[in-house]
């Protein structure tokens, strides 16, 4: 086994810094805004501006999976479901098939240091599933509570591993990842899933609480690449500094897994492809 992944299965966890230029990632953020700007805010605003709970912004979100999606933060909009700033400053993503759709997003998710990476990690039968260009900006982008990804992403047996790229400097004022070294030796607790009748719920799986004890601060640079297992409870706090946080990450599976129906991603299985 090489260095990589002996640390990668014995911590949950991988820091490669220096993994993507500073140009690649100012080139992913560049396509990030030029894709916020060419979105049709208007033409969507009835799926934002109800309640969360609404089946609309349900359905906008259930169906993203093949998309290239548009999520807003949660204290974006006033009492009137007007938008307080502007478009850009009040996204918390874009989502899901960015990977697949735009050819940015595609070649930076096939890199050639991606390739040798997943070649290193034995990744070779692995399918990208989903994509998230996450922008955690300053003062408005917010928390995100500790999870494992697999609770999202579930196969049987479990194979979720996600990649997740700094492309600005990630501390912990700006709301870095957090995670403990060796946390991935636990179950899943919890799948989310759609519901029968519409809409998505969260299974739990055991009755436990994460242990947030021994979690560390993953502050890093510009260019990092963390790799994440898929069982390993990370969090993220809300963005207090004045600085943006953008991150992208994709997440992976192995195409030997069963992928059920019953997730709330669902995507074109013929159509996905790896590294
Ligand atoms: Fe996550």
């Amino acid at each position: 086994m090489n260095s990589r992944s002996a640390q990668f299965r014995r911590d949950g966890f991988l820091v490669l810094e220096g993994f993507n230029t500073t140009e690649a990632c100012d080139a992913l953020m560049q396509r990030g805004q030029e894709l916020a700007a060419d979105f049709d805010f208007n033409g969507h605003a009835s799926v934002f501006q109800t309640s969360e709970q609404s089946k609309t912004a349900d359905d906008y979100f259930l169906d993203s999976g093949d998309k290239i999606s548009f999520f807003f933060e949660k204290d974006a909009f006033d009492n009137s479901g007007k938008l307080k700033g502007d478009l850009f400053h009040s996204l918390n993503k874009i989502g899901h098939a960015l990977h697949d759709l735009d050819p940015v997003f595609d070649a930076f998710s096939r890199s050639r240091q991606m390739k040798a990476l997943a070649a290193d990690l034995e990744l070779n039968d692995w399918l990208i599933i989903q994509s998230m260009l996450i922008f955690k900006h300053a003062r408005i982008g917010g928390v995100v509570d500790v999870h494992q990804d697999s609770t999202f992403l579930f196969t049987e047996p479990d194979s979720c591993i996600g990649f997740w790229f700094a492309l600005e400097d990630a501390y912990k004022e700006n709301g870095c990842l957090w995670a403990k070294p060796g946390g991935h030796q636990c179950r899943l607790h919890a799948r989310f899933q759609r519901k029968a009748g519409g809409g998505t719920e969260m299974i739990h799986l055991i009755n436990e609480a994460y242990d947030t004890e021994g979690m560390i601060p993953l502050e890093v640079k510009k260019g990092t690449c963390i790799v994440l297992h898929g069982l390993l409870p990370h969090y993220s706090l809300p963005n207090s500094s004045r600085k943006s946080r953008q991150a992208y990450a994709i997440h992976t599976i192995d195409k030997k897994t069963v992928y059920p129906g019953t997730n709330w991603l669902q995507r074109d299985m013929k159509k996905l492809r790896g590294f």
